[in-house]
């Protein structure tokens, strides 16, 4: 399939478009990153990328919490309507948090319903593979496309023994596999693959019909993600080894608050230049009635 990935110019992707992608001789690889508000949104749109994520990364990147396991469903639609602002015509693909399509079909599709209709997503997102196959297919049969994601699956890292790489060994690396055929047949439109060797994600790529978007799992996938706050270096605590990091905001920012606060504390800042000007004869008159005025 050739058609060539999203620039500024292009109209934005559609399911049935990406579905069928991968990335080949004169097909580049879909590049996606996550946002998860308006302007960030609007920057990504403008740079070219392909598809934005509104992952449940949210709840690390913007909301303080230690996991993503916290994150509602309510929060998910604020910042995907917010997305949606700021990139309206962008495909946005928005995550399920953890334990809102777990439980049930019903919940699943309930869950997955309210992120497209209230938070204005094209598609959503849940972590899982053979085991939720069934999930992927009830949600995809009810008529909203639907994103996989395994290998690393940080909403239940803690039984993977914490963020490690998977699929390193025989069984674990063959499990995947059959991980991403099932979730393929089950009708998902995309794979995302998380933190497992190269040269096994690449074999995964090699079998699965729809395209599959790596996030350290080397260069042999349909396309790359990589979480806004990595990237950009919003986050300037800790990088996993596969990020790489293209912007240094964290320092800007400081720098930007420490000038400001030392110009307000100098006297620097405003200046006149900053400010809004009134008629000298309104002054004069409100000048003059406060003098009469008793109080
Ligand atoms: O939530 C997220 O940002 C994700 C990416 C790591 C793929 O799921």
């Amino acid at each position: 399939m050739t058609t060539v990935s999203g620039t500024s110019a292009s109209p934005a992707w559609t399911v049935p478009l990406l579905r069928r992608y991968k990335a080949g001789d004169d097909a580049p690889p879909l590049v996606m990153v996550t946002a998860y508000d308006a302007p960030s949104a609007r920057f990504a749109v403008d740079a070219g990328v392909d598809v934005i994520l509104v992952g449940d990364s949210v709840g690390t990147t913007m909301l303080g919490y230690d996991s993503t396991v916290p994150v509602t469903l309510d929060e998910i639609i604020h910042h995907t309507r917010a997305v949606r602002r700021g990139a309206p015509t962008a495909h946005i693909l928005a995550d399920l948090p953890f334990l809102t399509y777990q439980v049930s079909d019903e919940q699943a599709i309930a869950s997955a319903g309210r992120l497209l209709k209230d938070g204005g997503a094209d598609a959503v997102k849940l972590e899982g593979g053979t085991s939720l196959a069934g999930r992927v297919n009830a949600i995809a049969r009810a008529g909203i496309p639907v994103c996989g994601h395994i290998g690393l699956t940080p909403q239940t890292a803690g039984l993977l023994g914490g963020f490690k790489v998977q699929g390193q060994e025989f069984v674990s690396a063959r499990a995947l596999i059959d991980d991403a055929v099932a979730i393929d047949h089950a009708g998902a439109y995309m794979l995302v693959v998380e933190v497992v060797p190269s040269a096994l994600a690449t074999i995964i790529a090699g079998r699965v019909s729809i395209p599959v978007i790596g996030i350290g799992a080397g260069a042999g996938c349909d396309g790359q993600v990589l979480v806004m706050h990595d990237l950009l270096g919003i986050e300037d605590r800790h990088a996993a080894r596969f990020v790489k990091r293209y912007a240094d905001l964290a320092s800007q920012m400081r720098d930007g608050f420490r000038e400001f606060a030392a110009d307000v504390r100098s006297g620097t800042y405003p200046q006149s230049e900053h400010g809004y000007k009134m008629k000298s004869s309104v002054l004069a008159e409100l000048r003059d009635s406060l003098e009469h005025d008793p109080t």
